[in-house]
């Protein structure tokens, strides 16, 4: 067994599909080069993360990861280029890398990047209450990642996950080098909050179901758009999976706010809010992604420019690569 191990996972954007994944309808999302990187040594007295205890308030995806996959005392020290509470995923590839350390202490050899997805979304779902594999398995797999409940006949499947009744398979998407900008509200996003609030509404009132299966429908036309380089298109798409993300409750007026911003930009092909929302960031298609940035940080947003990242989850052990 190695006696220290070190990963790094990548974030992500949802570009189509949020909330609706969890219920088992297709997302597609694309890894970005903004990553987490956690390395852990069975070493010390205690569970200790960056020096200090284990605390489950501030801790919660390491404290399930190491519930499920660690027993003893264990050093971790996470570093985080991801920013938190963003709609970008530092969750995720927090729970991918950190369970990516624990399984590959536990083992003579590499890790299968299934049983890390499998893993990652286990610990994230019950830190969350309630989650899809779409952002652990993302984070895993680097590049564009469409999930949805059966296997598509012209794409390549990564890996299958099943949980509860539901099933998520998890493809390849080869996805241009798209225009992104992220912009962030500056006021954080409670992915649990929001995907409970969701799941009230969903239960309740078969309207909130109807708005759910059409963010599913959404995802095959953005498939082909998308493989036929047709911007517009997706732009279209993202601009009315943005509506029927408010009509589930979870688009602030901040976001639909940035989301009109960017609308107006010069070169905007569309924009929604990408992650769990009510508060977190908007995701913006754009042809001048300066354009877009400048008028969403003059509307008070702090912008990034976000390039898709093939590399998914990278882990070392004893310092040397795994293959
Ligand atoms: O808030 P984020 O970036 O972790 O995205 C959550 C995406 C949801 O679909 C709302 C939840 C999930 O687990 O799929």
């Amino acid at each position: 067994m190695p006696l220290d191990a070190k990963a790094s996972a990548p974030g992500k954007v949802i570009l189509f599909g949020e909330h609706a994944v969890v219920y088992g309808e297709p997302s597609l999302s694309l890894a970005v080069d903004q990553r987490t990187s956690v390395s852990g040594a069975a070493v010390g007295d205690q569970v200790t993360v960056n020096g200090r205890a284990l605390n489950p308030r501030w801790h919660r995806y390491i404290l399930q990861a190491v519930e499920r996959h660690w027993d003893g005392p264990l050093r971790l020290q996470v570093e985080s280029g991801v920013p938190s509470s963003s709609g970008m995923g530092s969750s995720a590839a927090l729970s991918v890398a950190t369970c990516a350390v624990l399984l590959r202490l536990r083992s003579e050899g590499p890790v299968e990047p299934a049983r890390i997805a499998e893993a990652s979304f286990d610990a994230e779902r019950d830190a969350q209450g309630g989650a899809s594999p779409n952002d652990t398995t993302v984070s895993t797999a680097g590049g564009g990642v469409l999930l949805a409940p059966v296997a598509h006949a012209d794409l390549d499947v990564l890996w299958r996950i099943e949980r509860d009744e539901l099933a998520w398979v998890a493809h390849r998407v080869d996805v241009p080098a798209l225009p992104l900008v992220v912009a962030f509200t500056g006021r954080k996003g409670n992915t649990a909050r929001m995907v409970a609030k969701v799941r009230r509404f969903v239960e309740r009132n078969a309207f909130g179901r109807d708005v759910i299966a059409e963010i599913g429908g959404l995802v095959a036309g953005a498939v082909d758009a998308l493989a036929d380089g047709d911007l517009a298109e997706v732009g279209r798409l993202m601009d009315r999976n943005h509506v029927l993300l408010h009509t589930l409750g979870v688009a602030t007026p901040e976001l639909t706010r940035l989301v009109e911003v960017a609308g107006k930009a010069a070169g905007t092909y569309g924009a929604k809010l990408t992650g769990a929302g009510g508060g977190g960031s908007i995701v913006v298609l754009t042809e001048e992604p300066a354009e877009a940035a400048k008028a969403l940080s003059d509307a008070g947003a702090e912008t990034f420019e976000v390039h898709a990242s093939p590399r998914g989850v990278t882990v070392e052990a004893d310092g040397r690569p795994d293959p």
